[in-house]
């Protein structure tokens, strides 16, 4: 018999050290049913398998040092899904928060909710607040759960409250956009993922993502398992991100960069 604790998962994962991780990781968790439909299972055995897997990825971002991970769990489109699968997604945000609450604690995770709990059935709602609230000083890992989260949905937030604020219209700047965001304070993601062959941002972070490297992979999200994940975090390190700059400034930049430690010296 295999006993499988902490420690050995821990062990299992481990993969090189990353030269270049990600800082901010986002994923759109995308196949459950077409992975459940290929087993002749039905929809809500892909959600159940994509929750497990949820569980694997969110350790092995700890162990591969990603600091941020923001995952879109149910959309604001998502509401028009049969109400069965609606209701689904939320007992099982519900369940995930009952099992895994203490464990991700004590794994130094950070829960942050992004979206909006209006609209959330109640004892839901408070039990996402607590969860965030309970989970506060963590610093290992910051997990953004996008729950009744649309990108649109997020940016006619910040105008109002922007609005609401008084700010007038000349002291507006991308800077105060991004403050009056959910992600607030927090760094755009560097990478968003998106399983199941798509390759759309489906009103997810469509404002952060302006400049995130994205990266799609055919496989279902209940099978993009660690090694998967890891493959793309290797991939975002051979990439060269220019934000507008044209190859030779990047260089310059890298080179004026490397020089400064020995300067220092
Ligand atoms: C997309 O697959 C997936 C979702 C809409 C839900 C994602 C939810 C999980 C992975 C479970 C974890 C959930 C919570 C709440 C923490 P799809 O159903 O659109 O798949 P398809 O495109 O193949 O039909």
């Amino acid at each position: 018999m295999t006993i499988i604790t902490r420690e050995s998962r821990r062990k299992s994962l481990s993969k090189p050290r990353l030269e270049k991780a990600p800082e901010h990781v986002a994923i759109i968790m995308d196949g459950n049913g077409r992975w459940a439909r290929q087993r002749g299972l039905p929809r809500s055995a892909g959600h159940r398998q994509g929750t497990e897997n949820l569980r694997r990825i969110v350790r092995a971002a700890v162990e591969f040092g990603v600091r941020i991970m923001t995952i879109y769990a149910f959309s604001t489109e998502n509401w028009s899904r049969p109400r069965r699968e609606v209701m689904l997604l939320m007992r099982i945000l519900e369940m995930v928060i009952d099992r895994e609450l203490q464990e991700l604690h004590e794994e130094g995770v950070q829960i942050r909710h992004i979206g909006e709990l209006d609209g959330i059935e109640g004892r839901l709602a408070r039990k996402v607040a607590e969860a965030c609230e309970y989970t506060r000083d963590n610093q290992r890992l910051i997990l953004n759960v996008a729950f009744n989260y649309g990108g649109r949905d997020e940016i006619v937030h910040a105008v109002q409250n922007i609005v609401r604020a008084g700010i007038a219209p000349e002291d507006i700047t991308e800077g105060t956009i991004n403050r009056y965001l959910y992600t607030s304070g927090l760094p755009d993601p560097d990478l968003i993922i998106r399983t199941s062959g798509e390759s759309r941002l489906s009103n997810f972070l469509i404002w952060q993502g302006a400049y995130s490297e994205i990266y799609t992979t055919e496989t279902y999200w209940p099978d993009f398992g660690p090694s998967a994940f890891y493959e793309a975090l290797v991939d975002y390190g051979n990439r060269r991100r220019r934000f507008g700059k044209t190859d030779d400034q990047i260089e310059a930049d890298v080179s004026k960069y490397a020089r400064v430690p020995e300067r220092t010296i």
